[in-house]
Parts: structure tokens; C-alpha cells; sequence
């Protein structure tokens, strides 16, 4: 299973994503997360806070052609492998590297191990059975399709709001014409009953695979900078989260 999650700055992408990867990792999936967003987000929502130390920068160099290369004995195997953090429940977290005060500037090498590293995963053999979720940053990169090679389905996640699914459909389309072989798959987020998902499934001319309902814990947890599953597991956002883990899963398609 890889998928990339998508959708407006806000919508609730990230908090999806970790909540997911972990939910798949408890169900005994070995789980890979890609942070690609150099904005703080995913790792918060995983439940692992914010590092300093930019792992990835240690996977790349500059040489004299003025170009990005790995460093002796680095591919996107052991890119992976080394510089990847562990997460809880054995989630694996590979991050871009954030901005600093000083912009992108100090970890611009980070960006190019990472671009090459998901450029490369289609070839690791050791990756093949892993679920892989892509957290998108909103904007140009994401527009870029180029920053989720892996991704064989779009998790669209919207909010029931007139310029979130207005922001949507511009995704759907740009996914139909960069990515015509991937699905989308709708979520609706921040929902406050069916009627919300019913509209943004209509709107979009799409199914909706979840709803998720708008939850206080979910709030709550980020203001305390902790994941979701660890701060308000018995919420109704959580629950729903494991039924779209389910529904992914196959295993329930169609319940
Ligand atoms: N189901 C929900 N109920 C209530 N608040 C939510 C829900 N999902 C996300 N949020 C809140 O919305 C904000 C944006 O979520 P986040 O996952 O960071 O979005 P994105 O990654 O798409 O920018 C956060 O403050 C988060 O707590
Ligand atoms: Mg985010």
C-alpha cells in the first residue's frame, strides 16, 4: 500500500497520516512515513515531536560538478534504513529536514537525499511489502507531483468548507492530469455529520471512503504537541481513522 495524503494547508493532512500510519502499524503492517513537508507537522502527529538534527544531511553531498550525490555506500535502501527515526508502535519516520531561521538554506542537501530517496524506493527490494504514507506539504511541491513517485493512491482529505472543496477539485484534476493511473480517494475531514460529507462528495463527483468527524481530543492534543492516539485514543476522530485503516486494509471493503 503506498499512498500520499494531500489536500489544503489545515484540512488536516497530517494529523490523517500519523493517526493512519500508526493505526496500519498496530494491525502488523511495517510502516514507512515520508515527511516531506518542511514545515513541522507529521512528526508532532506521530507522537515524536520535533528533532534538530537533520538525519539526511549525513546521506548527501555536494561534489564538484556542483551537483547532489550520496555518499559513498548511500542509496535509497540505506538511506532509508540509517536515516530514518523510530516513531511509536514501530512506525518508521524519514523527514526532508525543517526550516531553520535561516530559511531552507542549511538543509537544502537534506531536500535533494530525500527527492532522490523516494525516486529510488520502487527499487528497494527490503521496501516491497511496507505500507509507505506520504504526508504533502499544501502548495507548489505538492502541485509537483514529482514529490510522491511512489504513490499509487491520493488520500484527498477536504473540509466541509466552500474553499476546501474548491481546493480539492483543483487537486482532483491535477491528479487527473499528471497522475492519470493513481486513485483518489476522499476523506472528509472536520465533518459534522453526513450531510458534510454528502455535499463534498457531490461537489467533487466522488465517493466518500471516510468521513471524520470534528473532535475536540483532536484540538486538544495539538496544543499539546502530542499524537492524537496518545492523547484522546477513545475520541470519534481516532475511531474513524481505524475504519479508513480498515477499509484500506481490504480487508472490510465494501462493510
Ligand atoms: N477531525 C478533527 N477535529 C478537530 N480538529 C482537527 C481535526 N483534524 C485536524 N484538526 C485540526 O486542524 C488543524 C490542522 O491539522 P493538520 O493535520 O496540521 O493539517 P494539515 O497537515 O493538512 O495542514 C490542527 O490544528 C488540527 O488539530
Ligand atoms: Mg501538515
Amino acid at each position: 500500500m503506498r499512498l500520499a495524503v494531500v489536500g489544503k494547508g489545515g484540512a488536516g493532512k497530517s494529523v490523517i497520516a500519523a493517526t493512519l500510519a500508526r493505526t496500519l502499524a498496530r494491525r502488523g503492517h511495517r510502516v514507512l512515513a515520508l515527511d516531506s513537508d518542511p514545515l513541522p507537522g507529521l512528526s508532532y502527529s506521530l507522537g515524536v515531536g520535533e528533532q534538530d538534527d537533520v538525519p539526511l544531511l549525513r546521506a548527501i553531498e555536494r561534489r564538484e560538478d556542483k551537483r547532489w550525490h550520496f555518499v559513498r555506500g548511500v542509496g535509497p535502501a540505506r538511506a532509508v534504513q540509517r536515516f530514518a527515526v523510530d516513531a511509536p508502535d514501530g512506525v518508521r519516520l524519514l523527514q526532508i529536514g525543517k526550516t531553520t531561521r535561516e530559511g531552507m538554506a542549511p538543509v537544502i542537501g537534506a531536500s535533494h537525499a530525500f527527492f532522490k530517496t523516494i525516486h529510488g524506493l520502487d527499487r528497494v527490494a527490503s521496501l516491497r511489502d511496507w505500507v509507505v504514507i506520504g504526508d504533502l506539504p499544501a502548495g507548489p511541491r505538492q502541485i509537483a507531483f514529482e514529490w510522491a513517485p511512489y504513490a499509487e493512491r491520493f488520500l484527498l482529505v477536504v473540509e466541509p468548507t466552500w474553499q476546501g472543496m474548491l481546493t480539492a477539485r483543483r487537486i482532483v484534476r491535477l491528479v487527473a492530469s499528471y497522475r492519470s493511473e493513481a486513485e483518489v480517494l476522499l476523506v472528509v475531514n472536520k465533518s459534522t455529520g453526513a450531510a458534510d460529507e454528502e455535499r463534498v462528495g457531490a461537489f467533487l463527483e466522488l465517493e466518500v471512503l471516510q468521513g471524520v468527524p470534528v473532535d475536540d481530543g483532536v484540538r486538544a492534543a495539538e496544543r499539546a504537541g502530542a499524537a492524537v492516539l496518545d492523547f484522546a485514543p477513545d475520541g470519534p476522530a481516532v475511531a474513524a481513522i481505524e475504519r479508513l485503516a480498515l477499509r484500506l486494509d481490504g480487508s472490510t471493503v465494501g462493510a
